[in-house]
């Protein structure tokens, strides 16, 4: 008889990655529970369920393949120079985010998702996101859930790189970038966005980066395409007033407070064992750093513990990489 070993946490993970029909992640917890065994000295369930996992993985990449007959949306031309594509399965329940960002982000779904009902009453959903906040607060991360929970491409536009490179004729790309916002719809995240949104003043070209403001303005206006755009920067105060009306939400992100910390650090060590450590300790030795910071700093501690053949994370692994991380920021 097969005895019944899995984490109660993690069968739960895998019934609901079922119930929404999220197939990588469900994919990813099985792999989760194969080294939870594994830890455990049930090295042949372990290998009966990573090889269960091959072989779902073969068969998908097989359906996938037949699925590719029909093109993805890949840029060409002069606009696979300004933007960069990608199908990210990022979901917002992977996020540790305040309820509010959470609640804002949960109404441009469902207005996505009821698009059509909308619609027929004369409304149109949400598109238009100012992102804000420091680095490392998920600013990305949050376009590439959009992306991921809609089942739409995310386009990448490098503002940095679209006024450097083509200077004299940054507004006239910026053109094409909202023309295939129409053609092809998708997440757009314009990166950087500073870059442009700048008050005037500030930067070298100021003349440029005033007509590419300038431009945005009237294409976000003029924008009547289906897709999302979300414009992220680091820098609040620097940006232009009347750029900031154009959007349907501004979503300011912080770095994290005590208990978003313990619920990153649950969600990330939650593959290896942390039952025995102390969360709201270590919480602690976390104060000030940025989700990217903390998410980093785990990966470290699990493969400190990994790569020296041992089998549970101690304390002592997540706060010594959590200090090396507060260190290594100072000495840049
Ligand atoms: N709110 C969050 N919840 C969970 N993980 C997060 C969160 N924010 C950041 N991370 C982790 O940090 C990584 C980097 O975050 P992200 O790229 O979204 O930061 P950012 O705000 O765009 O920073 P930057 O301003 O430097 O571009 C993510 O891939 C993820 O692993
Ligand atoms: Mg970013």
């Amino acid at each position: 008889m097969v005895e019944i070993v899995a984490k109660s946490s993690q069968i739960l993970a895998l019934l609901r990655s079922y119930a929404e029909a999220d197939e990588p992640r469900f994919l990813r917890t099985a792999m989760q529970l194969a080294a939870h065994e594994a830890r455990q000295g049930h090295s042949k369930l372990a290998e009966d369920i990573r090889k269960l996992v091959d072989e779902a993985k073969t068969r998908r990449g097989v359906l996938e393949r037949r699925g590719n007959a029909i093109p993805l949306a890949r840029p060409t031309g002069e606009l696979a120079d300004l933007l960069r594509v990608s199908y990210p399965e990022t979901r917002l329940g992977d996020m540790v985010l305040p309820h509010q960002v959470r609640a804002t982000l949960e109404r441009l779904l469902r207005e996505h998702r009821q698009q059509a009902r909308l619609a027929e009453h004369g409304l149109s959903a949400r598109r238009h996101l100012l992102l804000v906040g420091p680095p490392g607060t998920g600013k990305t991360l949050t376009a590439s859930a959009v992306a991921g929970e809609l089942k739409l491409p995310l386009f990448v536009v490098r503002m940095e790189g679209l006024l450097t490179r083509y200077l004299g004729e940054s507004a006239s790309k910026l053109r094409l970038v909202f023309e295939a916002m129409e053609r092809n719809r998708g997440v757009y995240l314009f990166d950087e966005f500073d870059a442009i949104g700048a008050d005037r003043g500030a930067g070298n070209d100021v003349a440029e980066v005033r007509r590419v403001l300038n431009a945005f303005l009237q294409f976000i206006e003029e924008d009547r395409s289906e897709s999302i755009c979300i414009a992220a920067t680091n820098h609040f105060a620097s940006l232009d007033s009347a750029l900031m009306r154009r959007f349907d939400d501004i979503i300011r992100y912080e770095l994290p407070d005590r208990e978003q910390v313990e619920q990153l650090l649950l969600t990330r060590l939650e593959s290896f064992d942390p039952s025995q450590l102390n969360l709201t300790t270590i919480a602690k030795t976390a104060e000030g750093l940025s989700y990217a910071e903390i998410v980093r700093a785990c990966e470290d501690a699990a493969k400190d513990m990994v790569l020296e053949g041992r089998e549970r994370l101690g304390m002592d692994d997540v706060t010594r990489a959590l200090e090396a991380r507060r260190h290594g920021r100072l000495a840049t």
